[in-house]
């Protein structure tokens, strides 16, 4: 008490030290607080704030700062893929992937065992959408049948031809580039673990098969290409051939055929050369001679 009393009695002023560094950190501490308090509750509102996209925070495509966060945090329902953030598959049984059908706030479906989160589709998946059936379950078959009934939402893809397993490939990839992959569903196309099944195995040999059947198809109209075709009521169907038809630009112009593809019962109209006149896939039109170059279809 005597330290703080001057000689003339009257009391020492006080002199107090702030460190300037620390009071800085002090204020830049609180100007990050507030802009944080501000950001996260919008990011958990609206998601992906295409700021934190930029500083790239470990936040995958299709995957939000939120996602990211809840991912961390270990929340099982939220909407991060274990894929994004490299971790295991999430997977789900079919009574799972049901809950998830429109009536609770966030939509899933599968195709080809993969699910996907489609909440952002909700006015075609959600309740009274145009593709709501989709919601909840894998209807994988429907995809290429247009069969939109319980006896067409199926994943079994068994007996679809070569060109609808490719159809059923853009399909997924559609699904992978405009919306957000969640886990595997167990069942025809993924085991309990997320190893592949009999489905996998069958959409693998069918999309080789649509791969060759196109290769094929491409080799197949540059060596008897299309015809060019007309009907008009005055003259009904005709074909021909020219330097260019069929798509194909090529230096022989070739005689209108009958083309019936090894395996298939219906026929196209070919541009081939005289030395494929004895070949069986090729037939001459009715009342056509054998070296003309255009034709009157009479018959089909
Ligand atoms: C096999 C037959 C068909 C299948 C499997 C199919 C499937 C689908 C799916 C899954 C979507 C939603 C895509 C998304 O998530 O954005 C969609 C959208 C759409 N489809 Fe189809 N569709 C088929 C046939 C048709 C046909 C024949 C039409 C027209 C007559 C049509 C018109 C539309 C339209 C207009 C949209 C956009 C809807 C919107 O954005 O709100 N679809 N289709």
């Amino acid at each position: 008490m005597v330290d703080d009393i001057r000689e003339d009695g009257k009391p020492k002023e006080k002199i107090t030290y702030t460190c300037p560094s620390l009071s800085l950190v002090a204020f830049y501490t609180a100007i990050v607080c507030v802009l944080l308090a501000i950001l996260i509750p919008i990011e958990f509102r609206y998601g992906k704030l295409a700021m934190f996209k930029k500083l790239d925070l470990s936040v995958a495509d299709g995957a939000s700062l939120k996602d990211y966060i809840l991912h961390k945090l270990g929340v099982v329902e939220s909407r991060v893929t274990a894929k994004h953030f490299g971790t295991k598959d999430r997977l789900f049984t079919k009574d799972e992937l049901k809950t998830y059908s429109g009536d609770s706030q966030i939509i899933y479906l599968a195709i080809l065992g993969q699910v996907f989160d489609v909440t952002k589709g909700a006015s075609k998946y959600g309740k009274g959408g145009g593709y709501s059936f989709f919601a909840g379950i894998d209807g994988t078959r429907a995809y290429i049948s247009g069969k939109f009934d319980d006896e067409g939402l199926v994943d079994d893809i068994d007996g679809l031809r070569p060109s609808d397993f490719l159809g059923l490939e853009d399909w997924l990839s559609f699904y992978k580039k405009d919306y957000i992959y969640v886990g595997k569903l167990i069942g025809y196309f993924y085991d309990k673990d997320g190893n592949e099944n009999e489905g996998i195995n069958i959409f693998k040999e069918g999309v080789k098969m649509g791969n060759i059947e196109k290769l094929n198809s491409a080799e197949d109209s540059k060596l008897y290409p299309g015809c060019n075709s007309r009907w008009t009521p005055e003259t009904g169907a005709n074909v021909w051939c020219e330097l260019k038809s069929g798509g194909v630009d090529r230096d022989w112009v070739g005689f209108p055929r009958k083309y019936f593809m090894a395996g298939q019962t219906n026929h196209r109209c070919a541009c081939i050369k005289e030395e494929l006149f004895n070949d069986p896939r090729f037939k001459e039109y009715e009342d056509c001679d054998s070296k003309a170059y255009a034709c009157k279809v009479k018959d089909d």
